[in-house]
């Protein structure tokens, strides 16, 4: 049997935190298998802000080798980077001349960075779903694997080819309509300073995210100075704390046990006793990624060799897909 097409990306911007990997990364891993998958680090996505140019480069090789060192196995896997197939910027702007600009400016992702950007908002910015539906229709990909917060950017995408085949197709699916896999578990990792705000890149605090390469005394010190409240006993679903229900969820993910099973375990702990849990946890679940990402760094030439074959062979399905759309859109041949 023919094996569904997934895709997904996350994007260079510093290293991937608990959110990515428990929200995106963690669930590829655990699918793959079932899967032809597709997974790209979106370096073009990383410039829609003020962004390092000394470190981009550095920062998209950091993340391939994380996807490496989470378990991704090159079998079921082809890893590279976005801005190495030329495809996705070439689609990208093909969709921006179907795409009304009305869809573009509904999108919530872009309306909250817009805020946080003030003044500096550029073109790439409101245009960055475009981009992100042309790196899935790129691929005819069945399903996207990602955190709950890109729920609108695929019904965005499946909008973007619902229209190109109809105004464009005649009578064919050029574009493959892609659907979400969005795992309820993990899928919102909030902020450990702010239990009602998402662990992001973005946030100016360190101390409100862990990183998968933090070292254990800095997972220590952030999980001992998080935001707790003065409530004795440990409980998920109270509206009242967030911040208990996060690290709870945290919690069990990491440790690899049930909603249930935790649940009981920390129903009488006081905060005391439930971060020397949560710390041990999470540096034992972080330390063989940590160990395999040091071997893969220290392997001479390894991780050029395994992009340069992902680009090779993302460039061969992207371009067909390239060239349908661009037949169907009237463009004179090479
Ligand atoms: P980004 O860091 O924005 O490139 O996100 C990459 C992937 O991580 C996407 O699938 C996001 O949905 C997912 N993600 C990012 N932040 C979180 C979070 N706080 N909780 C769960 N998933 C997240
Ligand atoms: N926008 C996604 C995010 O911030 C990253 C992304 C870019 C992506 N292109 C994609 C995710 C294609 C899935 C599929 O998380």
């Amino acid at each position: 049997m023919v094996k569904q097409r997934v895709f997904s990306g996350i994007q260079p911007t510093g290293n991937l935190h608990l959110g990515n990997y428990l929200g995106a990364l963690r669930n590829w891993v655990e699918t793959q298998d079932q899967f032809e998958n597709y997974f790209c680090v979106v370096d073009l996505h990383a410039i829609t802000a003020p962004h390092n140019p000394e470190t981009l480069g550095t920062d998209s090789s950091t993340i391939a080798a994380l996807y490496l060192a989470s378990g991704l196995d090159l079998e079921h896997c082809t890893i590279f980077i976005q801005s190495h197939v030329s495809a996705h910027s070439e689609l990208a702007w093909l969709l921006n001349c179907i795409t009304p600009i009305n869809w573009l400016e509904d999108m919530i992702q872009f309306k909250e960075k817009a805020i946080k950007q003030g003044q500096n908002v550029n073109t790439g910015l409101l245009d960055y779903p475009v981009l992100m539906a042309a790196d899935i229709l790129l691929y005819q990909a069945d399903k996207v694997p990602v955190g709950e917060d890109q729920k609108q950017h695929l019904e965005l995408t499946r909008d973007i080819a619902v229209r190109f085949n109809h105004q464009f197709g005649k009578g064919k699916t050029i574009l493959k309509l892609p659907d979400p896999m969005i795992r309820q578990e993990g899928a919102r990792v909030m902020s450990l300073t702010d239990g009602t705000k998402k662990m992001s890149k973005s946030d100016p605090s360190d101390l409100s995210r862990i990183s998968l390469l933090d070292p254990p005394e800095a997972i220590k010190n952030k999980i001992k100075r998080c935001k707790t409240d003065a409530v004795r006993g440990m409980t998920f679903d109270d509206p009242e704390r967030p911040e208990c229900h996060n690290l709870l969820s945290l919690y069990g993910l990491l440790a690899g046990k049930s909603k249930a099973d935790v649940a009981a375990e920390c129903l009488d702990l006081g905060w005391g006793q439930f971060k020397p849990l949560l710390t041990e946890a999470t540096i034992a679940h972080l330390q063989p990624i940590q160990a395999k990402y040091q071997e893969i760094m220290a392997e001479q030439g390894y991780l050029e060799s395994v992009l340069k074959q992902g680009r090779e062979k993302a460039e061969a399905i992207a371009g067909e897909t390239l060239e349908a759309v661009k037949d169907a859109l009237g463009f004179s041949r090479r």
